[in-house]
């Protein structure tokens, strides 16, 4: 799962103990495991080999140049949602006739540079977006590749804000709408419309929605080749969970045992989005207890870090485990759960300084008891973790740290108080 274990009580990533690193570059901070990122990144490319299969790493999940370094040093692609983040890929190396770009809103100056950079294809979420993308191809000159984001309305069965594939979502366009879109538009001199795109969700737990959505998909494809249309690239999307309770997630060889025969003989290149799968369990966010306190029947840890550092909680309520960083043999853990049942924990809430009720990180949860200067984890924060975080209250945002064995390298420094306010005109 991960390269975050503890030794004679004490938390470490890789080689080296949490309590170093939170000592010399100071908390809330963002620890990230190399060689857990190369294993899953390895996992999956082992996992899909019988097919031909290009991994986008999905840049949103965890943007840092530093990570993106190193998926593409691994032959990696990438799968972007702004001009912002291509950018980040070219910073980063990355090679853009790899990169596939979604988002229902792209922009005309968006447009514009992914066709100038020459990315792989844009992924078309609507008619009106295509329109677009044909007229300012037009006006280029260009002939661009383009995937088709079909819903193939399955319930992927997570958290309504993160559930893609319905048919009242937002994204891509109804299965059923598909084949007139091929119809109306597919035939266009300034488009290659070659390709399906599907993202049905995430995290989603079990291989079956994408079964569901691979079967109605490829039931559209033969129609679409019998009417004429070529068509050789299915994008899977992303959605592979990450183990934030122990055991949890499907490996990609789960998904891929499944998914493989299905698309294996069609005739299409695979295109996975994987980000959370790869990324989720390769960090922790670790805070320090600033305070402890009881108010009514609840008791209190306060943290430095905060919903500003990792909104997932808030935003979704989602689950992180939690655990101090030093643990006494009584409290030594070997799986992450949601529900502890161990003598002598507390039902805790853990709260961070921001000005919000809804700034935690965790609610009634049972935790050892807590001390002023405490360290806490929190686990598979390496997904939408500091790539969400914010400035919110003027909380200059965490340090990122890599470990690679025994080293550990700076790969965003912490923001400072002069930070927060150097884009601001005075
Ligand atoms: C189009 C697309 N692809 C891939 C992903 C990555 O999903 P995950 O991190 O769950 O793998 C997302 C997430 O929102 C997405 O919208």
């Amino acid at each position: 799962m991960d390269l975050f274990n503890y030794k004679n009580g004490k938390l470490y990533c890789e080689d080296i103990a949490v309590e170093e690193l939170a000592s010399e570059f100071g908390t809330p901070l963002y620890i990230y495991s190399a060689n857990t990122i190369k294993r899953h990144i390895d996992n999956f490319q082992q996992a899909f080999k019988d097919v031909p299969t290009t991994i986008c790493y999905s840049v949103k999940v965890c943007s840092n140049i530093n990570i993106l370094k190193m998926v593409a040093a691994q032959g990696e692609a990438f799968d972007v949602v702004s001009g912002g983040e291509l950018y980040r890929v070219l910073q980063a190396g990355g090679d853009p006739g790899r990169v596939v770009y979604a988002g229902v809103g792209k922009t005309d100056s968006e447009i514009r540079y992914a066709i100038e950079q020459k990315i792989g294809y844009f992924n078309i979420e609507s008619e009106a977006e295509l329109e677009n993308i044909i007229k300012i191809a037009g006006e280029m000159g260009k002939v661009v590749n383009c995937a088709l984001r079909v819903n193939p309305d399955v319930d992927p069965k997570t958290h309504t804000y993160t559930t893609t594939g319905k048919k009242e979502s937002k994204f891509g366009v109804d299965i059923e709408r598909a084949i007139n879109v091929f119809e109306t538009y597919g035939r266009n001199p300034n488009i290659r419309l070659c390709g399906i795109h599907l993202h049905i969700g995430s995290p989603v737990y079990t291989v079956e929605p994408y079964v569901e959505a691979i079967t109605k998909t490829l039931a559209m494809i033969d129609e679409l080749r019998t009417r004429g249309f070529v068509i050789d690239t299915l994008d899977i999307g992303g959605g592979y969970a990450a183990d934030y309770t122990t055991g949890k997630a499907p490996s990609p060889a789960d998904y891929a045992r499944q998914i493989i025969p299905l698309v294996k003989d069609k005739g299409l290149k695979i295109i996975l989005e994987p980000g959370r799968s790869i990324m989720g369990n390769a960090a922790i966010m670790v805070s320090r207890v600033n305070y402890t306190k009881t108010s009514g029947e609840k008791n209190f840890a306060i943290i430095d870090g905060a919903m500003n550092d990792l909104i997932r909680p808030m935003l979704y309520g989602a689950f992180h485990f939690i655990w101090p960083v030093n643990v006494s043999e009584k409290f030594a853990i070997t799986d992450r759960q949601e529900v502890m049942d161990m003598p002598g924990l507390i039902k805790t809430d853990v709260v961070g300084p921001i000005c919000e009720s809804g700034d935690f990180l965790a609610q009634d949860r049972m935790l050892p008891p807590m001390k002023r200067g405490d360290l806490l984890a929190a686990y598979t924060a390496g997904a939408y973790g500091y790539a969400m975080a914010s400035q919110y209250n003027s909380r200059p945002r965490a340090v990122e740290v890599l470990v690679d064995g025994s080293q550990a390298k700076i790969i965003r420094r912490r923001e400072t108080w002069a930070d927060l306010v150097a884009p601001e005109l005075i």
